[in-house]
C-alpha cells in the first residue's frame, strides 16, 4: 500500500493495470486506488451480511462490525452512512493520511470498499475494543490495573509522537478520545479514527480550520479560535490521561460535587494538594507517586495557554521515567464547556490571538531532573 500524501509512490504497475486505476483515480481521488480494495461480497461474507451480532460498536459515522475474511483475518469493518458529505471526506481522509502509515501505536487500515453509494473502511481487529469500553462506560468489561493503565498511556504518547514529530510531513489526529484508543489482545493501545487528521506541512505553525472533533477533548484555542497546532492533540491526550486514571468520563459535568468538568475537579484537587482523590476507586493497589505524576502531566498538557504545553515527545519521556516535574511552570488549565461531537464553522473571538508562532515551541523547563527508574 502507498498513499499519494507521502511523496511518489514506487510501485510501477503494469499497462492494464494503470487503465482501471487511472479510472479510479478520477472516480475518487489518488489514493483510494492505491489502497487494497475489497469487494462489497468479501464483506458481506465475512460479517454474516453485516448481521446485528456481529455488531461491535456504533459511531457518529455509522455501526462497525467484526468480520472473519476467507484466510481467516479477523477485522473491523466501518461502512460509513451512505450519502452523508461528511461521511465521505472523513472516508477520504482516513485512507489518505493512514494508508501508508505503519506503527505499533496505530490502528492498521487494511483497506476500502466503494460500492454504489457504500463506502467501507476495513482495519484489523483489536480484540479488547476501546478504552471507553473497557474503562468508562457503565458496564466495564475488563479489569485494568494500574501497569495497564499505564502502558495505555505511554503507548498512545508514543503513537501520537510519532505522527507529530517522527513523520514527514507530521500528522495532527484532532480527535483523541477514549472510544479512538483501540486495545489488543494485549492491552498495547492503538489510536484509530483518522477521518479527522490533518496533514501539517513542516514550514508553517499552525493550521486555521474549521473546527471538528469532540468537545471535553478539545483544546480552547482550537475550539475558540480555530487554530489548530500539535498542541490540540497535547491537550486532549491530558484529557484522555485524566480518564485513564480516575476511570471516570470527560463527558460528564458533575464532578467534584457540583457542575464541575473532569478536568476543572483535577485542577481543584491539585491546587488543594489532594491530587489522588481523583484515582479510580476500582484501582486497588497502584504506586502513589508515579500516579500522581501522570495526573500532573496530564496537567501540563491541557494548560490554557497552549505554547506551555509539552510535546509529545516530551510528555513520553515524562510519563516513562521517574522526572521530578518542575511545578512551578504549571499554569492553570483551559477548558471549553460543550457537548457531543462538534463541528463547523469556528467562531473568531480572543484566544485566537494566543496562536503564534510560539505554539510549536517546546517547553524545556517542565523537567528539572530525569532519574532512571
Ligand atoms: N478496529 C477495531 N477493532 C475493534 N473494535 C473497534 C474497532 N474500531 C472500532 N471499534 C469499536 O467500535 C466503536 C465505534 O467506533 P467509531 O469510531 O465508529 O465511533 P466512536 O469512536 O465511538 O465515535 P466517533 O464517530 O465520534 O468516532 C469503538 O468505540 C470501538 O469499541
Ligand atoms: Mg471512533
Amino acid at each position: 500500500m502507498s498513499c499519494s500524501c507521502f511523496g511518489a509512490s514506487t510501485v510501477l504497475q503494469k499497462k492494464h493495470d494503470k487503465d482501471a486505476h487511472q479510472a479510479k483515480e478520477d472516480e475518487e481521488g489518488p489514493s483510494i486506488a492505491k489502497t487494497k480494495n475489497f469487494s462489497y461480497n468479501e464483506l458481506r461474507v465475512a460479517t454474516n451480511n453485516f448481521q446485528r451480532t456481529n455488531k461491535i460498536g456504533r459511531g457518529g459515522f455509522g455501526t462497525v462490525y467484526k468480520g472473519i475474511l476467507k484466510n481467516g483475518t479477523k477485522v473491523a469493518v466501518k461502512p460509513l452512512s451512505a450519502g452523508s458529505k461528511q461521511g465521505e471526506r472523513e472516508f477520504l481522509t482516513e485512507i489518505d493520511i493512514i494508508s501508508n502509515v505503519k506503527h505499533p501505536n496505530l490502528v492498521e487500515l487494511l483497506g476500502c470498499c466503494v460500492h454504489g453509494p457504500n463506502r467501507i473502511l476495513v482495519y484489523e481487529y483489536l480484540e479488547n475494543s476501546s478504552i471507553d469500553r473497557a474503562l468508562l462506560g457503565p458496564k466495564r468489561s475488563i479489569k485494568l490495573d494500574w501497569e495497564r493503565r499505564s502502558v495505555i498511556c505511554i503507548g498512545t504518547a508514543r503513537g501520537l509522537t510519532y505522527l507529530h514529530e517522527e513523520l514527514v510531513p507530521r500528522i495532527v489526529h484532532r480527535d483523541i478520545k477514549a472510544s479512538n484508543i483501540l486495545l489488543d489482545k494485549d492491552f498495547q493501545p492503538k489510536i484509530g479514527d483518522f477521518g479527522l487528521a490533518k496533514l501539517f506541512p513542516d514550514d508553517i505553525t499552525h493550521i486555521s480550520t474549521k473546527i471538528a472533533g469532540t468537545t471535553g477533548y478539545l483544546a480552547p484555542e482550537y475550539v475558540l479560535g480555530g487554530q489548530l497546532t500539535m498542541k490540540a492533540d497535547v491537550y486532549s491526550f491530558g484529557v484522555l490521561t485524566l480518564e485513564v486514571v480516575s476511570g471516570r468520563s470527560s463527558a460528564y459535568t458533575n464532578y467534584g460535587g457540583a457542575q464541575k468538568l473532569l478536568l476543572e475537579w483535577a485542577w481543584e484537587l491539585h491546587e488543594e494538594g489532594k491530587l489522588l482523590d481523583l484515582v479510580d476507586p476500582e484501582l486497588e493497589e497502584f504506586p502513589n507517586d508515579e500516579v500522581i505524576r501522570y495526573m500532573k502531566v496530564a496537567l501540563f498538557c491541557t494548560q490554557a495557554n497552549a505554547s506551555r504545553r509539552p510535546l509529545m515527545s516530551q510528555v513520553l519521556e515524562m510519563l516513562s521515567k521517574n522526572v521530578k516535574l518542575n511545578e512551578k511552570q504549571l499554569t492553570p488549565p483551559g477548558f471549553f464547556e460543550g457537548s457531543g461531537r462538534l463541528s463547523g464553522k469556528l467562531s473568531k473571538n480572543k484566544l485566537s490571538e494566543t496562536s503564534t508562532s510560539q505554539q510549536m515551541s517546546s517547553f524545556p523547563i517542565t523537567i528539572t531532573q530525569v532519574t532512571p527508574r
